[in-house]
């Protein structure tokens, strides 16, 4: 399995389990198959509301000796109800309890987006607060405190764009490591890469799969299905492997960490299996044709009437990026 280096040289296994709408009752299994597997890298976050169930399945693979801690990497994520300096640190305790573990590898700022402590989702526009109010730097501060107490060993953010990330490297004493984003063929972002290249920031993809089974409500009738796409799927027929395996492998050849998410165990072989295929210089530059520079994941939800965001402050440079097709 390739690797993604940190500073301190530590190894995050390319290719992780993503668990963004996994359900509990079906996670715990799907966790337990994919250690089976050799998956070794597992993104999670409190948000998702299934850490207790994966907490379980780790406790179980590390006493029945499948793993044993250090051998995994668990990411997790501080949600948005959160932001406030000694409010992080707090919110990492409790995904460790439910993760039954005793540090992260990685944590990160799920949203660079503020709601009032106590609301989960926002209801009205009110439900948000500015970054004027509550800074990304004081949200920040108490990453680096959880970095500092040594109860994640890595911090970074997600869905931050190239100027809030600029924003943050400028005043952080500890650079974040990391940006989780939305990044398949149909939303390349090369702008992000070569930022984060230049500022030694690792990149995630997430959906890398285009996240079919998002609920309906954060979905358009018009949009593309990247699974279904032609290109994709006689590429996949050529090589006799699947489309999902060419999207998982053309993250991994564009050195990002890619975190497909499935709960279905022949799905999850098929996808630790994706490490297998070779996609050739001319296949590569048939996906960069692909580029559509287009979100499934918007973040609508930040932005309704009353918010303190809107898509241009939420996005930045990149809020020209079409919003769901
Ligand atoms: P399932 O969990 O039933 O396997 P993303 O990682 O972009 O969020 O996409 C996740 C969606 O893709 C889920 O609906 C998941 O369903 C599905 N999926 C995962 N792996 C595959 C695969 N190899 N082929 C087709 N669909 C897949």
């Amino acid at each position: 399995m390739e690797i993604l280096k940190f500073k301190n040289n530590d190894e995050m296994p390319i290719l992780g389990l993503g668990t963004w709408k996994s359900k509990p009752g079906e996670i715990y299994t799907a966790v337990r198959q994919a250690i089976q597997i050799g998956y070794r890298h597992f993104d999670c976050a409190a948000i998702y509301g299934n850490e207790l169930e994966i907490g379980k399945a780790f406790t179980d693979a590390f006493k029945q000796g499948d793993i044993i801690r250090k051998d995994i990497w668990v990411t997790s994520k501080l949600w948005n109800n959160a932001h406030a300096r000694d409010q992080v640190l707090p919110a990492l305790k409790k995904t460790l309890t439910d993760l039954c573990l005793e540090y992260l590898d990685l944590y990160l700022v799920h949203w660079p987006v503020a709601l009032k402590t106590g609301v989960v989702y926002p209801g009205t526009g009110s439900d948000l607060v500015s970054l004027a109010d509550l800074p990304l730097a004081d949200t920040w501060a108490g990453m680096e405190a959880c970095f500092d107490q040594g109860l994640s060993n890595h911090i970074g953010v997600s869905n931050f764009s190239i100027k809030k990330l600029a924003g943050l490297v400028e005043t952080a004493k500890i650079k974040p490591e990391m940006n989780q984003i939305e990044l398949h063929p149909f939303l390349q972002q090369p702008e992000m890469l070569t930022y984060c290249r230049k500022k030694n920031i690792l990149l995630t993809a997430y959906s890398p799969l285009g996240s079919g089974d998002r609920p309906a409500h954060l979905k358009s009738e018009t949009e593309q299905i990247l699974l279904e796409n032609p290109n994709i799927q006689q590429m996949a027929q050529k090589k006799g492997c699947s489309a999902a395996q060419i999207l998982i492998k053309w993250a991994i050849d564009r050195h990002t960490a890619v975190i497909p998410k499935s709960v279905n165990p022949i799905r999850l072989a098929e996808n630790f299996k994706a490490t297998q295929v070779e996609l050739n210089p001319d296949e590569m530059t048939a996906i960069l044709a692909l580029d559509m520079a287009t979100r499934y994941v918007r973040g609508a939800i930040w932005t309704p009437p009353g918010s303190a965001y809107t898509p241009e402050t939420l996005w930045d440079e990149s809020y020209r990026i079409v919003n769901g097709f």
